[in-house]
């Protein structure tokens, strides 16, 4: 059986994420998942709250809470949206677990007995206003790469370039505005990634097929001579994990935490911990340590393009640095950007379409399936309401939807809710059969490759055929001359809606599982022979005709939506 360790970027704590987010990581990764588990796969798919760094920091400051509670409060927050759209995590943990602590704990203290960390005394940006030392994200300022003016202390948001804080032009604290900040001497750990960039390039360059997207980031961090910097990993933070060699006390580096992304990564793996310690597993190592089983392991992470640097370089600069049999990625997935409506989505301005907003406004399946078929894959791509309008009217409500609805209530007008019985197929069905399975074939082929916008299109293409078959047999048309030929044409039909079931549900969930009810039918097994698939539903066998699986979306509610996500979030 194969088995498939499947990561998410694990989404920063502060806030509620865009559908913009969603796409870049969550969604597909869970698309990925589903299809995975339904092919019969063994299947590991972890994600989690990103919780330490500034951002947690300044939010918890905004909300007024305590670090510890906010986070434990959000964190509940983004599980509870995550279930809303049906993203099947097998465990969804956090960074800030007693399980990532000992584990980022221990491969410091690796790292540093292979001599992978030096310290360094270096002079910090000091705050007097602030009467503190300013890490990353507290400072803000002009970028020296491209001239952004709100850089962040750690990363241009415009250029994706990393950069150290003192870089920035006109910095300025971001907790108070102060422009008075002052160089001074401490002292900080830095992993010694600049040792390995050999290393990390050959393993680069021997990845197989890996999307362009991924590569050509990751080369232009090893080229430009950047990325591999050496790489501070310690932070002057309250929030965070204290640094410490294994479980033993690093001398001088009392009150500092380690930076943020050197811990999320690593809780990809204590994920699998927290995963069996809540008792849904049992052996996390089997997923983990190639000398615990894990060698036959493939292991899929997703994410936007902002991420790509630090899961090409700086995670595999950890994972390799250690010596230890840690699984390394098989296969990185990553993303472009999700723009909003003539624009870019927007935390920090509320711009856009929230996680949680668009769930009181439709199900999930209806934004599961737009996100997916317009996923940001080769280029940025764009949401706008006349395109989510456009999408969801016709390939759910005229394609699918009308399909599923038109054969049920054809069957029951004419032969009662039950599988007919008598005729036998004729070309025209070999045909449908025959097309069928090459589309299904496609998609299996786009789905094992990540490939997520082929993997739809292939989907809907197997959806129009059904409806293309319904044009050309009419049924009712037959119905009056040959009654024989209309069952045998309908019982195909009622066989095709739930082979539709089955292959859209990694996509669609809900509306699969809605159709395989009203079919009364539990099985969901792969068509691997389609002819064979479509036989599942005997003559005879009793089916209820499906409430409305998607409805459309008028102009009066497009036109609401556009005006109500225009401007700021409430
Ligand atoms: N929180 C980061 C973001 O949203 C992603 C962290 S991914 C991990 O951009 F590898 F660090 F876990
Ligand atoms: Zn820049």
């Amino acid at each position: 059986m194969a088995r498939h360790l499947i990561t998410s970027a694990i989404p920063y704590i502060n806030g509620i994420k865009h559908l913009g987010n969603l796409v870049g990581s969550q969604l597909p990764a869970d698309l990925f998942a589903r299809y995975h588990r339904a092919r019969g796969d063994e299947v590991l798919f972890l994600c989690a709250t990103d919780e330490h760094g500034t951002p947690a920091e300044l939010a918890a400051a905004k909300a007024g809470k305590p670090v510890a509670e906010y986070c434990a409060e959000m964190h509940e927050v983004q599980a509870r949206i995550a279930d809303g759209f049906r993203l099947s995590f097998d465990h969804f943990g956090r960074s800030s677990s007693p399980q990532n602590h000992a584990l980022t704990q221990h491969f410091a203290g690796v790292l540093a007995e292979r001599g992978m960390i030096r310290e360094v005394t270096e002079t910090q940006m000091y705050s007097p206003t602030d009467g503190r030392f300013l890490p990353d994200r507290y400072i803000e300022g002009t970028c020296p790469n491209c001239g952004f003016e709100d850089a962040r202390g750690d990363q241009c948001d415009n250029c994706t370039k990393q950069l150290d804080p003192v870089e920035l032009i006109n910095p300025r604290s971001v907790i108070s505005g102060a422009t008075d900040l002052q160089m001074r001497e401490t002292k900080h750990l830095y992993l010694c990634q600049s040792t390995m960039k050999e290393q990390l390039e050959q393993w680069i360059d021997t990845r197989e097929g890996w999307p362009i997207l991924t590569t050509s980031i990751a080369k232009k961090w090893l080229n430009d001579g950047d990325g591999l910097q050496d790489r501070g990993i310690t932070r002057d933070l309250d929030w965070g994990i204290p640094v410490k060699k294994g479980d033993q006390d690093w001398p001088g580096m009392d009150g500092k935490v380690f930076y943020v992304w050197f811990d999320a990564p690593i809780e990809y793996i204590a994920c699998a911990q927290e995963w069996v310690d809540a008792g849904k597993g049992t052996d996390w190592q089997r997923w983990w340590r190639t000398d615990k089983g894990a060698s036959d392991v493939t292991y899929t992470q997703f994410m936007g393009k902002d991420n790509v640097p630090f899961h090409t370089l700086g995670f595999p600069a950890t994972i390799l640095g250690s010596g230890e049999p840690w699984k390394l990625v098989d296969y990185i997935k990553s993303f472009n950007y999700l723009n909003y409506d003539g624009g870019q989505f927007s935390t920090s301005r509320g711009r856009g379409v929230f996680m949680d907003q668009a769930l009181e406004i439709l199900p999930a399946d209806y934004w599961r399936w737009w996100l997916l078929s317009h996923a940001p894959e080769s280029s940025d791509s764009e949401f706008t309401w006349e395109n989510f309008q456009t999408s969801v009217n016709k390939d759910l409500a005229d394609v699918l939807g009308n399909f599923a609805s038109r054969v049920t209530k054809f069957c029951r007008a004419k032969f009662g809710e039950q599988v007919p019985t008598g005729g036998s197929l004729g070309p025209r069905e070999d045909q449908l059969i025959a097309d069928l399975t090459a589309r299904i074939r496609e998609y299996e082929t786009h789905m094992a490759h990540a490939e997520v916008r082929k993997s739809a299109a292939a989907l809907r293409a197997a959806w129009v055929l059904g409806n293309e078959y319904l044009q050309e047999a009419a049924p009712w048309t037959t119905f009056k001359t040959d009654p024989e030929a209309a069952a045998a044409q309908i019982r195909l039909a009622l066989n095709v809606i739930r082979l539709y079931a089955v292959i859209s549900a990694p996509f669609i969930p809900d509306a699969a599982a809605q159709l395989l009810t009203a079919l009364k039918s539990d099985d969901d097994s792969w068509p691997d022979d389609v002819a064979a698939a479509l036989n599942t539903l005997p003559a005879g066998h009793a089916f209820e005709v499906p409430e409305v699986t998607f409805r459309k979306i008028t102009d009066d509610e497009r036109a609401d939506w556009q005006t109500r996500f225009a401007g700021k979030r409430d």
